[in-house]
């Protein structure tokens, strides 16, 4: 399944997991982190739990749970509590190299076995820029990651803690300062170079639609696929802006065609523009891509 929206939920709060079933979002996050309070972690697991397995259809939306920290005494019993409802997925905060996301992975093995789930069911969404020694690990997921890990996004609130930072954007442009960027550029590579979804980051000011459709083209267009949202009216704009509109099909589909009227050019013409390798696979992309999206429904 493609995953456009990927929308935070508390995993203590009734109402908003309530609200999360019928959203647009096309995976939940359920969240065990930051947004629950240390003395409501026990509540948030068993309501996680129970929310799981009263949802086993995930055709058209995955369950997914963000778990605390591995380098906290949180994380284990996070995924023991939760791995009876067979989450699709986890997201590991606060990475400091691919080796959190190898241990993790093995973690799940033995909560799969113990569960009876097909082994390397539970796939794994990490953030990957929280920690200031994530910035400098990058290269370890090149060496060797479990294939458990399909997603990869980056944050930069944590980062800025983590840096010593007083504030992550320009003071007067609003942009994100120059080791956001970094973070950001490192996330999409490294995504990339393993052929793994990056993720965008979430946008934090929820209010402000327009805002956040400007953000998810801009992330379209470096490359990003998908975005994490916090709020529910967040989920619909992130669909739109990541499914190819019919323009993009109809480009894509001639761009297929004149390559294959052309059989053996690595290269040839279209509207006065020169097409080769690099522009059919994109082609490709965009069509399977719609593909998948229009059978989700
Ligand atoms: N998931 C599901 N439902 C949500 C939701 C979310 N993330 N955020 C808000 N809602 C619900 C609200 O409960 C409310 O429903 P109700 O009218 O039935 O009570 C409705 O959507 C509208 O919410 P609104 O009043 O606009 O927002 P709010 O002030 O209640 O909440 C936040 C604002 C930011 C606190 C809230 O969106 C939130 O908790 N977001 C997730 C935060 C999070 O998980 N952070 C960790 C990752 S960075
Ligand atoms: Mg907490």
């Amino acid at each position: 399944m493609i995953i456009r929206s990927w929308l935070f939920v508390p995993g203590d709060s009734e109402r908003k997991l309530s609200k999360g079933e019928g959203n647009a979002a096309d995976a939940l996050i359920l969240d065990l982190e930051d947004s629950v309070s240390d003395d409501r972690q026990d509540i948030a697991r068993e309501m996680v739990r129970n929310y799981l397995q009263s949802r086993p259809d995930r055709a058209k939306q995955q369950l997914w749970v963000r778990v605390n920290p591995l380098d906290t005494d949180l994380s284990l019993p996070d995924l023991a509590a939760v791995m009876p409802g067979a989450p699709d997925g986890i997201v590991l905060p606060k990475v400091y190299s691919a080796a959190d996301v190898n241990t993790m992975g093995n973690y799940l093995s033995a909560l799969e076995a113990r569960e009876g789930l097909k082994l390397g069911s539970t796939k794994i969404h990490c953030v990957a820029t929280e920690t200031a020694a994530s910035l400098l690990t990058f290269h370890t997921y090149l060496d060797g990651v479990t294939d458990r890990l399909v997603a990869m996004t980056w944050g930069g609130e944590d980062l800025a803690a983590a840096l010593g930072a007083t504030d992550n954007r320009h003071p007067t442009t609003g942009e994100y300062d120059d080791p956001y960027l970094m973070a950001k550029s490192l996330c999409l590579s490294t995504a990339r170079a393993i052929d793994i979804q990056p993720v965008g980051v979430v946008y934090v000011d929820f209010r402000d639609l327009d805002s956040l459709r400007t953000e998810c083209l801009r992330d379209r267009r470096a490359g990003f696929f998908g975005k994490i949202a916090i709020h529910p009216a967040q989920s619909e704009v992130i669909n739109e802006a990541f499914t190819p509109s019919d323009e993009d099909i109809a480009h894509a589909q001639r761009v297929i065609d004149v390559f294959e009227q052309n059989p053996g050019l690595g290269t040839v013409g279209l509207d006065g523009k020169m097409l080769d390798m690099p522009h059919l696979k994109q082609a490709r992309n965009v069509m399977d891509m719609a593909a998948r999206i229009k059978a989700k429904g």
